[in-house]
């Protein structure tokens, strides 16, 4: 068999069985298109997207206008590295800047390595800055985080399943409750060595855990008052997925160090990034930080094309409002469903609770039933199923798509 024909499903899965590592447990449906809100199997069958790739396919798949500038940029410079300036990185490092309302962007390729880069910002700027003595620094980390996969982060990571065996780890971080301020409080009056709270401002792999209002701007305050850097990872939340550009927009915090990544390109390539204002960021020099492949041109090119479909689509309008209908549609639904306990989140980023043990098969039970009617789900941790589709959807797609996860739970 030719690798370049036409698989089947089953065909697809045993090469990827048999000859990938096994790192990841798929939904077992195999994917060769997607346009849109939708995709289709190799056998041509087609689903509504409802994960949108960890919500990175926030402007929907192959955008002919993020395509169009990827093939563009393809065909002119592909890679310089950073040994050489290319014509297209200022470029879009100016309207990044501009559109999150920071001094300067630092690029790199993956959310992991653009929350490496900013604990290492953090902790230069807490020497060189704030006067701590070397090797001192804490970062303060929430119980149930996710920020990615390399050594240092799966180190505060709580989830033994990223981290068992994975050790020595990298000391430095001081874990406390996710949507705790008194725990924050007690922690920054108590260690005078702190640099930085790093935060999720929902946190996305845990479940969709949507804090209290009001906890993102006061933490930002009482790290304002003790001289510590607020760190939003918005490689889940950030790009419009909420209902604003980004998730701490909601409670107009400003961040002081912000991670992007994800939907920075549209789901079309890894682009990803930390910004801050230059009292921050000018703690970097030349060789103290960098990536080959970060901020090369089609990545700047792919990143503009994706930032101005989410401006010029309105799509954080557009989550906004899907969003609040397919809360009050489940919601509604969990009142007489006693296998919906409840719905959460906010814009397009929302999960439902199933009401089963966290080690039962419920939810992937549910999402392979949402598979054979059209939508495609997956469970995060345990009896959670995230529902994050694509922001271009429509109200009519999105009324279907409550359909079939009515009827689909229903049939249980
Ligand atoms: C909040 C958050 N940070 C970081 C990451 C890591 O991003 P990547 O998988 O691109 O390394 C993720 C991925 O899901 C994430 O949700």
């Amino acid at each position: 068999m030719a690798v370049l024909d036409q698989l089947t499903s089953q065909q697809a899965i045993d090469l990827e069985n048999k000859y990938g590592a096994h790192n990841y447990h798929p939904l077992p449906v195999v994917l060769s298109r997607g346009e849109g809100v939708y995709v289709w199997d190799v056998e041509g069958k087609r689903y509504y997207d409802f994960l949108s790739a960890y919500s990175a396919v926030n402007q929907g798949h192959c955008h002919p206008k993020i395509v169009d500038a990827m093939a563009k940029q393809a065909k002119t410079l592909s890679l310089t590295s950073r040994a050489f300036y290319n014509d297209k990185l200022g470029e879009y490092e100016k309207f990044a800047c501009e559109t999150f309302g920071f001094d300067k962007l630092l690029p790199m390729n993956t959310g992991a390595e653009a929350v490496e880069t900013a604990l290492k910002l953090c902790r230069k700027w807490a020497y060189e800055v704030k006067g701590l003595d070397e090797n001192t620094a804490q970062i303060i980390v929430c119980e149930n985080n996710f920020h990615g996969r390399t050594t240092t982060i799966i180190s505060f990571s709580n989830d033994p399943v990223a981290h068992k065996n994975f050790g020595p780890f990298t000391n430095g971080f001081i874990k406390i409750e996710y949507n705790n301020l008194q725990a924050l409080e007690e922690v920054l009056e108590k260690n005078k060595d702190v640099a930085g709270f790093l935060v999720e401002p929902i946190q996305g792999e845990a479940g969709v855990y949507v804090p209290s209002e009001g906890y993102l701007s006061a933490a930002k305050a009482l790290c304002k008052k003790h001289n510590v850097l607020f760190i939003a990872d918005e490689v889940q939340t950030g790009i419009a997925r909420t209902g604003k550009m980004l998730a701490v927009d909601h409670e107009n915090v400003k961040p002081d160090i912000l991670i992007l990544g994800k939907a920075l390109s549209g789901g079309a390539y890894p682009v990803s990034g930390v910004l801050a204002d230059d009292h921050i960021m000018k703690v970097i020099k030349p060789g103290n930080h960098g990536s080959t492949f970060g901020g090369n041109p089609i990545a700047a090119a792919v990143a503009v094309a994706a930032l101005e479909v989410v401006r010029d689509e309105k799509l954080a309008e557009n989550a906004e409002r899907l969003g609040r209908i397919f809360r009050k549609e489940l919601a509604v639904f969990a009142e007489t469903n006693t296998l919906v306990n409840s719905v959460r989140g906010k814009g397009l980023l929302n999960a439902i609770l199933i009401n089963d043990t966290e080690d039962s098969s419920t939810a992937w039970d549910i999402c392979m039933k949402l598979r054979d009617n059209g939508l495609l789900a997956k469970p995060t941790h345990g009896n959670i199923i995230r529902f994050a589709p694509p922001l271009v959807m429509t109200e009519e797609q999105l009324m279907d798509c409550v359909s079939i996860i009515k009827k689909t739970i229903s049939g249980f």
